[in-house]
């Protein structure tokens, strides 16, 4: 397994059917061209997840959108011209070019233009739209460095694309756009608030069976055991030698920017609780009051 910052040559692996763990705004993700079955099922191996649980497919640009999308509401029109590049993933009906293997066999896609330079001249360089989960194991806490990667998923990994440290830190949002109104899949940095301004009316939470992975009670664990709180008087009284205390909750986009970075951190010191304290329930809160409700949940 390599790390570096040769586009070039993450270019070539792609092309030729392989896979290379990429950066983004958000997360690491383990990309493969989304046109190459053989490629996609590899990503899946890789990752130990369920062959049913669609996969985003990563673009150059909103002009790259034809043969990706069929036909866009106007909800989907103005998100992804106000949003991308970003950390949003619109849910839309699939285009000529999707293959059943990255949606499951669904008639809808998830796509998503990443806000990372290198990422960005590696979807220029490509013909193709590059299908990526994030690069954890599955069911484990997504990694926002490339070492992260390398510590994850090791040898199987052909080439890792160093892009630094994710500055967001969670997973984008994902607005499903082929209901109306359209439904916040998973909360992430472009926020609940702003979903509202822009489409005039708020986002509907999501309904029917969990269609996100990321929807999933118990999702992004890492190994200790994961206890919420909603202060940090509240995190201080049930401190112990063994357990460590993480939130920045007066800073939140550097609570989101390093929360996946301290839940490795903590188990690597091995201790075996982390208490965690909850942001407000309001902009990016949302999201890291989320994907710490999953790291806090019954594991199966
Ligand atoms: O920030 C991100 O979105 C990162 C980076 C790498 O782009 N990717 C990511 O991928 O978080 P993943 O696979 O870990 O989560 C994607 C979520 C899954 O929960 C999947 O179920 C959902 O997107 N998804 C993808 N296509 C979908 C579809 N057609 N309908 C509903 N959900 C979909
Ligand atoms: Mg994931």
């Amino acid at each position: 397994m390599r790390i570096g910052d040769d586009v070039d040559l993450a270019a070539r692996i792609l092309r030729d059917g392989g896979v290379v763990a990429i950066p983004t705004e958000t997360v690491y993700g383990l990309a493969a061209d989304a046109t190459q079955p053989d490629a996609i099922a590899r990503i899946f191996e890789l990752k130990g997840r369920p062959r049913s649980h669609p996969l985003i497919v990563h673009l150059a640009g909103v002009e790259q959108l034809d043969g990706w999308a069929g036909e866009l509401s106007r909800a989907a029109l103005t998100l992804t011209q106000t949003c991308w590049p970003g950390p949003l993933t619109v849910v839309v009906p699939r285009g000529a070019r999707v293959i059943d293997a990255v949606t499951g066999g669904r008639p809808s896609v998830g796509l998503r233009v990443p806000a990372h330079p290198l990422t960005l001249e590696l979807l220029q360089r490509l013909d193709t739209g590059l299908a990526a989960p994030s690069a954890n194991r599955f069911g484990h806490v997504s990694p926002t460095t490339a070492q992260h990667v390398a510590n994850d998923l090791g040898a199987g990994v052909g080439y890792i694309l160093d892009g630094g440290a994710c500055p967001v830190g969670v997973e984008s949002t994902i607005v499903d756009c082929t209901t109306e109104p359209p439904q916040l899949l998973r909360p992430g940095a472009i926020t609940w608030e702003e979903l509202a301004t822009l489409l005039g009316t708020p986002p509907a939470a999501a309904t029917g069976p969990a269609r996100a992975s990321g929807m999933l009670a118990s999702h992004y664990a890492p190994r200790a055991r994961v206890v919420l709180v909603n202060s940090p008087a509240e995190a201080e009284a049930l401190h112990t030698p063994n357990s460590r205390i993480i939130g920045d909750v007066d800073d939140l986009a550097t609570y989101a920017a390093t929360l996946y970075a301290q839940l490795r951190a903590a188990d690597d010191a091995g201790v075996d609780t982390i208490i965690a304290v909850l942001p407000p329930a309001a902009g990016l809160g949302h999201a890291i009051r989320d994907r710490l409700g999953k790291a806090a949940a019954p594991r199966p």
